[in-house]
């Protein structure tokens, strides 16, 4: 009987994949680097039973309504937002993420994010490589002070808990917004609920770590800028499209807010003559919130498993909406 037929639309280590070719015929994008080409990806698309797929990767409309034999979709993040679920439910394609593997090496960026843009890391390690380092200065490239400061996290899931966790090592006092409240960070870590005002104006820190859907599409614009105290700090590692890049520009440039660390951007690849990047108090850095070898490494093992599971008929996990 002819195998199945599963597409990589990246280039993934070996070893791993090998797991899926005794129960598929499998082919993978040949760059790591490179996107697949949109025309290739429908190509494929068109006669697979199961796509692994990236975030940048679009599985729209167009995609899934052209994929006769796909079975799944197994995303390789936890955000789903370049995945259509609604078309793929009716479709019948089962869409999965990677939830849990990721959680806390996204929260170890999210923080280190944090303190790089507070302590001024990124603007120091340029100083020294470009010979300006002269002498100790009193004020010499002083940045913020992180401990015992207020954290204001929007998105309280399992990451935002797990930057929750790390910020009580911190002695932060925690604020937090969520669709819902979390009850398990109220009391184990003593994190309050807020609305989405008053967390802007009490915290020191905001961290943004929503997902991008209709609700959160330029939550951060103008008004909640103006909104954070003048010495705030803003820091995403949610989705780049929950903010209005422009205004995030001005109000860094008037002063409505003292710097931002960002992972995310409203397009990625960002363009290197986008304004964001000439500010001296902006942190950037190319979405790599899950990226340490350990979890990528798990990551593609999950969703491999998952393709694997879904053609051999066993319960699929992490099926999206979770
Ligand atoms: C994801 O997996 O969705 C995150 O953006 C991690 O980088």
């Amino acid at each position: 009987m002819k195998k199945p037929y599963v597409f990589i639309t990246r280039k993934l280590p070996t070893q791993i994949v090998q797991a899926l070719e005794d129960v598929a015929e499998v082919k993978m994008w040949d760059s790591e680097e490179v996107q697949v080409p949109r025309e290739v990806l429908l190509e494929e698309a068109a006669k697979a039973d199961a796509l692994l797929t990236m975030l940048s990767d679009k599985v729209d409309e167009q995609l899934l309504s052209n994929a006769p034999n796909l079975k799944i979709v197994a995303n390789l993040a936890v955000g789903y937002d370049n995945i259509d679920i609604y078309t793929a439910a009716n479709n019948g394609v089962v869409v999965t993420n990677t939830p849990d593997v990721l959680t806390d090496t996204t929260a170890d960026l999210a923080f280190s994010l944090l303190l790089a843009t507070a302590r001024r890391i990124v603007e120091g390690a340029q100083y020294i490589k470009e010979g300006k380092w002269n002498s100790w200065s009193p004020f010499l490239l002083a940045g913020t002070d992180v401990h015992h400061k207020t954290i204001g996290i929007v998105g309280m899931g399992k990451i935002g808990q797990a930057v929750a966790k790390r910020a009580s090592g911190f002695d932060m006092e925690i604020l937090y917004h969520n669709r819902s409240r979390n009850t398990e960070a109220e009391t184990e870590l003593g994190a309050v609920y807020q609305s989405l005002e008053e967390l802007l104006k009490k915290s020191d820190y905001i961290v943004c770590l929503t997902p991008l859907t209709e609700e959160t599409k330029h939550l951060f614009g103008k008004e909640q800028f103006k909104m954070m105290k003048n010495s705030a700090i803003f820091i995403n590692v949610g989705r780049g499209q929950v903010v209005v890049e422009e205004d995030l520009v001005e109000a860094l440039k008037n002063g409505d807010i003292t710097g931002a660390g960002l992972d995310v951007f409203y397009q990625e690849p960002i363009s290197n003559s986008h304004p964001l990047l000439e500010l001296p108090q902006v942190v950037a850095i190319p979405h790599i919130g899950s990226a340490s070898v350990e979890t990528r490494t798990e990551m593609m093992e999950l969703c491999c498993k998952n393709i694997k599971d879904k053609l051999t008929g066993k319960e699929v996990k992490s099926i999206l909406p979770n």
